[in-house]
């Protein structure tokens, strides 16, 4: 076992409110497994006492938190990120499709592998689901670089076989039968797990979308994740394709491809029977606030899905997304949810987000408990950070009154500077 006394922030697993130890100490040690787990953490006066033989490391000043989950990241778009357009479409056509193209490379991908998650953990990011490309070779270079990490990633082949430039679109029966073979080969091995990753309705045949639902089905504990209702035009290029669909989301519904464990990225252009299948479902949103303001794409509603009542969490979608950074996505996610959908905006409270990007992430990924949080029992993925690491986070959060304060200090001023160190639950 070993201690880490510093301060301490976690969640409480019903009511979402942040709990904070000033003088905090964090006790982990291996399970039956050998898996690094969270065996204590709270008060170090309160628990100290029981823990009288366990080595000790003391960070004074330094704030560990719980890693976060970021629900929906490219990982062939870490070099498109800034790639300027007119919307959605155009970004895809003009900048995405080429540099996804070049992963069928196994080398190519195996160069990007450990660029990707360098940036993850210098960020705080501890675990991800994120997209590949269409070629299994990027999946493949993705697992191995985070089993090599220990890192808890998600990940699958896009499937994508219609409407996709060449070098980019796959083939119906191919691409089942690969994303078949590689849930076979990864889902479940160390930390790594498998997602069908249908692109988005628009490039997707009905065939494809029927096969990958009957994936879904038959592996019920794989995970799904795909794009919903992020730009008008999007809207009205599925409205076209499925005309006998009473919405967007219903397309996905109609081929088996809503249950737990699916997460669509942005679902903005939402009405309350979308939000309703959502809630019916168990299907999760991720919140992709840099991404939805810097293409343009809309508002996500929280007042909405809060009132309907289905699960979300918080996403960078690098590369439509701008920043690797927690901090980024958090300010941005508070942006947005003053806008509101309808201009009835609310104000999201630092911790609010924070849970957005730790523990909600992990209910969403249907992994409360297990990650996203500092409890006993979790795995011990965290965050060291170091509130004095700018002038300006120093003054802040010297100054910080409350825990609000002190939080919101750290969301506004934050980056990956703040991240003095990511630490990966290991296997002994
Ligand atoms: N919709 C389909 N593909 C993509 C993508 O790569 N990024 C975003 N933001 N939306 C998409
Ligand atoms: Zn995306």
């Amino acid at each position: 076992m070993k201690a880490y006394r510093s301060s301490l922030l976690r969640f409480d697993t019903d009511s979402r409110q942040a709990i904070f130890d000033q003088d905090g100490l964090l006790v982990v040690g291996p399970d039956a497994e050998g898996r690094q787990r969270v065996v204590a953490a709270g008060d170090h006066a309160a628990l100290a006492a029981r823990f009288p033989d366990v080595p000790v490391e003391h960070l004074p000043g330094r704030i560990i938190a719980p890693g976060f989950v970021d629900l929906h990241i490219h990982f062939p778009q870490t070099d498109v990120i800034g790639s300027p357009a007119e919307g959605l479409l155009p970004w895809l056509e003009n900048y995405t499709f080429p540099h996804e193209s070049r992963y069928v490379e196994e080398a190519h991908a195996s160069e990007l592998a450990p660029v990707f998650v360098d940036e993850l953990l210098r960020n705080g990011v501890t675990t991800a689901l994120a997209f590949a490309t269409s070629h299994p070779s990027s999946v493949e270079a993705l697992f191995a670089e985070a089993q090599k990490r220990s890192l808890r990633l998600i990940t699958g082949k896009v499937l994508q076989d219609r409407f996709s430039p060449d070098g980019v679109r796959d083939e119906t029966e191919q691409s089942l039968i690969d994303t078949e073979t590689l849930i076979r080969k990864w889902h479940g091995v160390d930390r790594l797990g498998y997602a069908i990753t249908p692109r988005f309705a628009p490039t997707s045949t009905p065939e494809q979308l029927r096969g990958a639902g009957e994936l879904a089905a038959r592996y019920p504990e794989v995970w799904i994740q795909s794009h919903v209702a992020e730009n008008l035009g999007e809207v009205e290029w599925v409205r076209q394709l499925f005309p006998e669909a009473r919405s967007y989301l219903a397309v996905y519904d109609e081929y088996g491809l809503m249950r737990e464990r699916a997460i669509y990225a942005h679902c903005i252009h939402f009405d309350d029977e979308d939000r309703a299948l959502m809630r019916d479902r168990r299907t999760a949103a991720a919140v992709s606030p840099t991404s939805n303001l810097f293409l343009g794409s809309g508002f996500f509603d929280y007042a909405s899905a809060d009132r309907v009542g289905f699960g979300y969490g918080l996403a960078s979608d690098v590369g439509g997304g701008t920043s690797f950074s927690p901090f980024h996505t958090m300010l941005a996610a508070y942006y947005v949810g003053r806008e509101g959908q309808t201009k009835q905006g609310i104000s999201l409270s630092p911790q609010e987000l924070w849970w957005q990007h730790t523990a909600g992430g992990a209910a969403a990924l249907g992994l409360a408990g297990t990650i996203g949080n500092l409890q006993p029992g979790c795995e011990a993925d965290f965050v060291v950070l170091d509130p004095q690491a700018t002038p300006m986070l120093a003054r802040k959060t010297q100054a910080a009154e409350n825990l609000d304060e002190l939080l919101f200090a750290m969301i506004v001023l934050g980056d990956d500077r703040l991240v003095e160190r990511s630490v990966i639950s290991q296997a002994l």
